[in-house]
């Protein structure tokens, strides 16, 4: 009996594992190699020179893919075969926990996701899918929360970790809160994974991804992140640079790709929680929850910089909840498919843009406030109505609660979405299912996490 149910659960991990490998392969073949040129505006706040030496050979944005409604396709694809399998496991007795969130049912219903940890890194979904993190390198125990000294951090803290150049799989000892003195510059190929520990990032500066790539950062609380800056800082271990006022964004990607931010808790900063700007791409912010904040999420930092016409940002089983104002996010230029979120608190409006953005959006619920003014689900800003007409946007399968509604746009050209339609998004009835473990898990080490 004990072993039936071993090969049961073999067969199970195989299965996943083989889908995430072909998705991958698909996804990677896609991939158009193409490295840009990065531009030196806003040098206000790094050092060109400098940023070059840290790049190494590090091509940015040269994986971003040529057809990104494939990649919304696959997703929904996923999505409907994850929801096929639940169904097929559960008659079989084995995955009780999957609740049709196809990345928390690909890690959480291992009992030993502790002794599993680099498996997360198969498990991501969407346009940042391919992000690795530091799922090829050694794992690093953060044991220190301080951070004296920014130049020269004390091995053991979290800044020694994420400047160090080889891949890392950085976990913690125990629970904490760290306050940072100054940005946490990161370098690429890391994974910070705050799985089994209660961390925060809180009251100083926040995190920094700026031209890297392969970043995973999942389960911290990152909270009251203030402005910070006009020092120098170690960005490496061969470089520490004067860097200019930081922002007092939670997480701000900066002309980086390959990014996945999933199961974090975001809160009142000084300025956004997730801001993707200056040509970043392929990116995947899922299962996050958001809270008391004004201006949520920046995809796109300005409509001159044409550049993001290459980014890619999936946003996905994520919870906008209590205290929300705006932007969930607010996009220029790219593709964003926003899909299956959870969206209860808004005061002025959730998604919104600029600059010619595509705007996918399946499977999300919208609960508008009671507020009269405030039910358009959609905003266009400072464009005439001439204009925006011709933006793809579009709601598939949306549920639209409290009077909510969505100003689609772009129909003569929604023959991008075509292929999309063929396969549905997950309704968006499960949405409350789906998030309701979003933001930092409480799991334990050697206890199950559901
Ligand atoms: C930029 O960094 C390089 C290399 O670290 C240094 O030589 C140069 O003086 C710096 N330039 C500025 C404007 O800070
Ligand atoms: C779901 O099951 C089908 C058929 O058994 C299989 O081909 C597919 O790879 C499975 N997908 C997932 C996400 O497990
Ligand atoms: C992983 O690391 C090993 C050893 O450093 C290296 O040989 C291999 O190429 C790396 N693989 C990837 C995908 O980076
Ligand atoms: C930056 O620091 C210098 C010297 O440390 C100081 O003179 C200057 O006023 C500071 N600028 C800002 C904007 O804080
Ligand atoms: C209702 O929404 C409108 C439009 O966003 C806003 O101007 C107004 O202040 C809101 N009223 C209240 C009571 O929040």
């Amino acid at each position: 009996m004990a072993s039936q149910k071993l090969a049961c659960l073999c067969f199970g991990v195989l299965l996943i594992f083989v889908v995430c490998v072909l998705t991958a392969t698909n996804l990677r073949n896609k991939e158009i190699s193409r490295s840009r040129k990065l531009k030196t505006e806003d040098s206000q706040s790094f050092n060109s020179s400098a940023m070059a030496t840290r790049l190494d050979g590090v091509k940015l944005n040269e994986h971003a893919v040529t057809d990104p409604d494939k990649v919304a396709h696959e997703v929904s694809k996923l999505i409907h075969m994850s929801e096929q399998n639940i169904t097929a496991r559960r008659k079989l007795g084995f995955f009780s926990c999957g609740n049709g969130n196809l990345i928390d049912d690909c890690w959480r219903c291992d009992r030993n996701w502790n002794k599993n940890r680099k498996h997360l890194a198969d498990c991501g979904m969407g346009f940042g899918s391919k992000a690795n993190g530091g799922r090829n390198g050694s794992y690093y125990v953060v044991t220190d929360p301080s951070d004296e000294d920014v130049v020269n951090p004390k091995p053991g803290t979290l800044r020694h970790a994420v400047i160090q150049v080889e891949p890392l799989w950085i976990i913690f000892k125990r629970d904490m809160v760290i306050k940072l003195k100054q940005e946490l510059i990161m370098n690429s190929f890391k994974t910070i994974d705050a799985r089994g520990a209660n961390v925060h990032i809180a009251n100083g500066a926040c995190i920094t991804i700026q031209f890297i790539t392969n970043v995973i950062i999942h389960g911290l609380h990152i909270h009251d992140c203030k402005r910070t800056g006009n020092v120098t800082v170690r960005s490496s271990p061969s470089h520490a640079g004067f860097r200019g006022t930081a922002d007092g964004d939670a997480i701000n990607i900066f002309g980086s790709s390959h990014i996945w931010i999933d199961h974090n808790s975001l809160s009142h900063c000084t300025d956004g929680l997730v801001d993707v700007v200056m040509g970043s791409t392929a990116i995947t912010i899922s299962n996050n929850h958001f809270t008391h904040h004004d201006e949520v999420m920046l995809l796109g930092h300005k409509d001159s910089y044409t550049q993001d016409k290459l980014m890619q940002v999936t946003v996905a089983y994520n919870h906008f909840g209590e205290g929300l104002i705006q932007r969930m996010p607010r996009c220029r230029h790219g593709y964003f498919h926003v899909v299956n979120n959870d969206y209860t608190h808004w005061k002025m409006y959730a998604v919104g843009g600029s600059a010619n953005p595509t705007i996918n959006s399946q499977g999300n619920r919208y609960a508008a406030p009671n507020n009269r003014s405030a039910k358009e689900v959609t905003k266009r800003l400072d464009t005439k109505t001439n204009e925006w007409m011709k933006w793809n946007w579009r709601s598939e399968k949306d549920l639209l609660v409290n009077g909510a509604f969505f100003t689609p746009s772009g129909e003569g050209a929604s023959a991008d979405y075509a292929q999309t339609l063929s396969l549905p998004a997950k309704s968006a009835s499960m949405v409350d299912s789906i998030t309701a473990s979003a933001g930092a898990l409480g799991c334990r080490r050697g206890k199950p996490c559901y």
